[in-house]
């Protein structure tokens, strides 16, 4: 299913449950919490604590993205916030297939994120027990930044591998996605598109989510 997945990121904090209200009203069906720790990457976000309100507030599946340098101890801190997906960095887990068995334990779907310059090679081995794969098409820590376009390859690579290998993993991108490069994205293969800037900074929220849907479901569409 190819969803749309409005970032809270470039949304008004001060006014977070509203801003939530307006992207589900456009038709989202997930929503993309960044959290950050000011080590892994140069900026700072929200916690556990956040996330549990966010979780009080609406019913949209919480996808938790942990962008901080010691993701372990936190899986279960996070699944007891509220999150339905956890995403953790294969650049700072050293046991990967640890992790992630440890937050699907937890009872959450996990999920590998892989920078810019990582390979998708070094997900091999845990491809087959990943729920999704999360290619950054930015540098991780700030929203409103210009789309990669070697992301693509990347996506058009685990799509070709997830058919290899009769596989069932989502395939996720995040960074500088918006109404002029969803067709792309969408025929390379991947299935949720998260969009911050494009969504939060636009002036009309909800009419942008569900452009950007109905952008993203014609390209799947004509996607074999
Ligand atoms: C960046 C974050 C993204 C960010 C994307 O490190 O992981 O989720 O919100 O923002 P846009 O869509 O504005 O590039
Ligand atoms: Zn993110």
């Amino acid at each position: 299913m190819i969803e749309i997945l409005p970032s809270i990121l470039s949304a008004d904090f001060a006014r977070l449950g509203e801003e939530i209200a307006t992207v589900e009203r456009g038709g989202a069906t997930m929503l993309h919490v960044d959290v950050m720790d000011g080590h892994f990457v140069p900026n700072m976000t929200v916690g556990p604590p956040v996330v549990k309100s966010i979780r009080k507030a609406t019913r949209l599946t919480l996808d938790v993205h942990l962008m901080i340098a010691n993701p372990d101890p936190f899986v279960p801190v996070f699944a007891e916030a509220g999150a339905d997906l956890i995403s953790v960095h294969q650049e700072v887990c050293p046991h990967l297939d640890r992790t992630l068995r440890m937050i699907q334990d937890a009872g959450v779907r996990a999920g590998v994120v892989l920078n810019p310059s990582t390979p998708v090679s070094a997900l091999e081995d845990v491809l087959d027990i990943v729920d999704f794969v999360l290619v950054m098409s930015v540098n991780p820590g700030f929203g409103g930044q210009k789309f990669i376009p070697n992301s693509l390859r990347k996506i058009r690579k685990l799509d070709a591998l997830r058919r290899e290998r009769g596989l069932q993993f989502a395939i996720e991108i995040d960074g500088g996605v918006s109404l002029d490069n969803i067709a792309e994205i969408v025929n390379a293969g991947c299935d949720w598109l998260v969009a911050g800037a494009a969504v939060f900074h636009s002036v009309d929220p909800a009419d942008t989510v569900a452009r950007m849907k109905r952008a993203a479901m014609e390209a799947g569409y004509l996607r074999v």
